[in-house]
């Protein structure tokens, strides 16, 4: 096995040097090494969502990123989209809409939305559908999923 290699980089607006071997996941490493636990494992092989992050502006599945390939990236996980003790719009719609119920998609599904929104401030329901689309549910049948972005959007 290789050493472990020292990786610095920006998480949540805060300069980080991680200690880790080069293949380990983002994921884990910012679970178990930083504490943020917000970032979810569903699947672990890319196809549901739960482990999103943003990487330079940029969502991405955080289970198939090994952590060598963040050295100087900055890195935004659900811990960091609320401002000043402030929740997000996104995150204030999903409590007020009941957008989560056991909440291991959730995290996810609220950065998905916030990219979305970033992007495009006034999605129509296809705009939505597909922002949404990279992110699987097991319990809500998505119907309180898609009107917390709705809500999102009217706020
Ligand atoms: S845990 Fe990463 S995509 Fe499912
Ligand atoms: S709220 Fe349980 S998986 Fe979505």
């Amino acid at each position: 096995m290789s050493a472990k290699i020292e990786i610095n980089c920006t998480v949540n607006e805060r300069e980080k040097t991680l200690h880790a071997y080069p293949m380990e996941r983002l994921l884990d490493v910012l679970r178990e090494q930083l504490r943020l636990t917000g970032t979810k494992e569903g699947c672990g092989e890319g196809e549901c969502g739960a482990c999103s992050v943003m990487i330079d502006g940029s969502i991405v599945n955080s289970c198939l990123v090994p952590v060598a390939q963040v050295e100087g990236a900055t890195i935004q996980t659900i811990e960091g989209i609320a401002t000043e003790g402030q929740l997000h719009a996104v995150q204030q719609a999903f409590i007020e809409c009941g957008g989560a119920q056991c909440g291991i998609c959730t995290p996810g599904m609220v950065l998905a939305a916030v990219d979305l929104l970033k992007r495009n401030p006034n999605p129509n329901g296809a705009d939505i559908r597909n922002g949404l689309a990279g992110n699987l549910c097991r319990c809500t049948g998505y119907v309180k999923i898609f009107e917390s972005v709705v809500r999102a959007c009217q706020k």
